[in-house]
């Protein structure tokens, strides 16, 4: 299975009864390994995860310091543009080197992007 199926059937387990905006991140570990999670809504909105941020804190939980790509699905409606990851989330896979990021597009299709392009000058010390 593609990574960015493994993120759509993670989608299949969101928590997102406020939104109804169900989503699924799939992260490869440097070691090959694949962590998947999806977002966790929460009566305080403030309060919700995503599911990059869910998938990333698991797969460092399970000892990865360095990741190499990360995909992202929605299996609700979505934006003309489709499911991109927010930038709070952009800001975690900076912080453990992920590459590449794959989306789906609004028409259905995987876009595949270099972090740097979706994240320019991200934040390190
Ligand atoms: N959401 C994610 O899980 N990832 C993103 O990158 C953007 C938004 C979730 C949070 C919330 O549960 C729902 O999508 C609507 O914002």
């Amino acid at each position: 299975m593609s990574l960015i199926d493994d993120a759509r059937a993670a989608a299949g387990s969101a928590y997102a009864p406020y939104s109804e905006f169900r989503v699924g991140a799939a992260v490869r570990g440097a070691s090959g390994a694949v962590y998947t999670a999806c977002n966790v809504e929460n009566a305080a909105y403030g309060s919700t995860m995503c599911a990059e941020a869910n998938a990333i804190g698991t797969a460092v939980a399970a000892g990865e310091r360095s990741l190499e790509s990360l995909a992202v699905a929605c299996i609700d409606a979505t934006t003309t543009d489709g499911a991109y990851p927010c930038g709070n989330c952009r800001q975690l896979m900076n912080e453990f080197g992920v590459e590449w990021v794959e989306v789906t597009a609004g028409d259905g299709t995987t876009r595949r992007h270099r972090l740097s392009e979706l994240l320019p000058h991200g934040f390190n010390l």
